[in-house]
């Protein structure tokens, strides 16, 4: 049976888009392959070394998340990137295998870099403000006593007060001024998060892997350092692994942007009933739909987005078709919505709740899952180490 292998950072409770682009996927992938799931905490810290402090509840919680979703540690191996040491050393191998321009290539590095300049120019232009503030206050106070008795006191303080704070934010303009260089921005091992998912793929010689569109690029770095250790090693040891993209590539959140924890626009996973009803209620939906009966844009609209995933497609043609022509209001539109989406939440409520009640279950399931794939990645690194020639300890002279 080929093998296919995914991993999720760990980031707390999951919503809809982790539901709809990932694990029902998951879930059809485990009837016909020998999946291996895994939480990627190690990829969690290369953003920020403090995550390791929320891991405990956030694992529980995202792995909760997997089991409620139909994932099933009878048919899947799920486990802990960092309880399996061996990602690590493939990483160290592969680490040898790529150059760091490869690496200050890839798109994922330059989205990172151009949010982590922002906020820096962000800080930077406030610190600034904050200094101009500051200095002008200085001058207010050290002249305010000099020219005390001054019949045109308050002309000059505004004269001076203004040349200060000018040329403080001159300053401030010149200090923002472009500076490429982010290397003081990244850190090494976030630097090498592609160069680890690759070891976290070819540890397992994976057939496929089930990822979304934004992983592509991280694929094929997996694929090349697959071809580059063989071609180095005279070996073939890793297989070339395929990437299976995702088909809702993207599921969007309550109001119209991508579904995301960090745009406060999320549907959970087995969201309560009263915070369900509410959020569909307040959902964003075609602005220049301002009565029940104007002509609404389905294709702009996240109600309809949904819909087009939970609904049967006959009725979702209705919905669309009255929705263009004014028949269908808003209000109507979510009720139906509803319908659909609270018996669902409610599954996966009841499939979590044993889960909240026994929490060690959860941690026995990575646990013994962890044991399994251990014993494939030790496999793969024994015929690296074979391939690379390493001097191993146990073999003697
Ligand atoms: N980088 C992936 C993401 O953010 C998570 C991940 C880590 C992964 N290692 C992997 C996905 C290996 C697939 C295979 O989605």
């Amino acid at each position: 049976m080929d093998r296919v292998l995914s991993g999720m950072r760990p980031t707390g409770r999951l919503h809809l888009g982790h539901l709809f682009g990932v694990l029902e996927n998951w879930r059809t992938l485990q009837e016909n392959y020998a999946c291996y799931f895994f939480v990627a905490d190690w990829h969690a810290l290369t953003e920020d070394p403090r995550k390791s402090l929320e891991f405990r509840t956030h694992i529980e919680e995202m792995v909760m998340d997997w089991l409620a979703a139909g994932v099933d540690p009878e048919k899947a191996v799920l486990f802990v990137q960092s309880w399996v040491p061996e990602h690590v050393e493939l990483h160290m191998v592969f680490s040898m295998l790529t150059t760091v321009s490869r690496l200050t290539r890839m798109p994922t590095l330059k989205e990172y870099v151009a949010q982590l300049k922002a906020e820096e120019l962000r800080t930077q232009q406030k610190n600034l403000l904050e200094e101009a503030a500051r200095k002008t206050a200085d001058v207010l106070f050290a002249r305010l006593e000099a020219l005390a008795d001054h019949p045109d006191r308050d002309a000059i303080l505004k004269a001076e007060l203004k040349k200060t704070f000018l040329e403080s934010l001159k300053a401030a303009g010149q200090e923002g001024e472009e500076d490429l260089s982010y290397g003081h921005l990244v850190s090494y091992g976030r630097l090498g998060y592609p160069v680890l998912q690759s070891a976290d793929v070819l540890l397992y010689r994976p057939a496929f892997v089930p990822i979304g569109e934004d992983q592509a690029a991280h694929l094929e770095l997996t694929r090349e350092l697959a071809r580059r250790f063989n071609r180095t090693y005279k070996t073939r040891v890793f297989p070339i692994p395929r990437p299976l993209f995702t088909e809702h590539k993207k599921v969007l959140g309550t109001d119209g942007r991508k579904m995301s924890k960090s745009y406060g626009n999320t549907i959970l996973i087995g969201e309560p009933k009263e915070s369900l009803q509410k959020k569909v209620r307040t959902m964003f939906t075609d602005p220049q739909k301002v009565r029940k009966n104007d002509p609404g844009r389905p294709e702009i609209c996240p109600v309809f987005h949904l819909h087009r995933i939970v609904t049967p497609a006959q009725e979702v043609e209705t919905i669309e078709r009255d929705c263009r022509s004014g028949a269908l209001g808003c209000v109507a539109c979510k009720a139906r919505l509803l319908e659909e989406l609270e018996p669902r939440m409610e599954a996966l409520r009841d499939a979590r709740a044993p889960f909240e009640a026994r929490r060690q279950e959860v941690w026995d399931i990575l646990e013994e899952g962890t044991r399994k794939a251990r014993a494939m990645a030790r496999e793969t690194m024994n015929q690296v180490f074979a391939a690379m020639g390493m001097p191993r300890p146990g073999e003697g002279a």
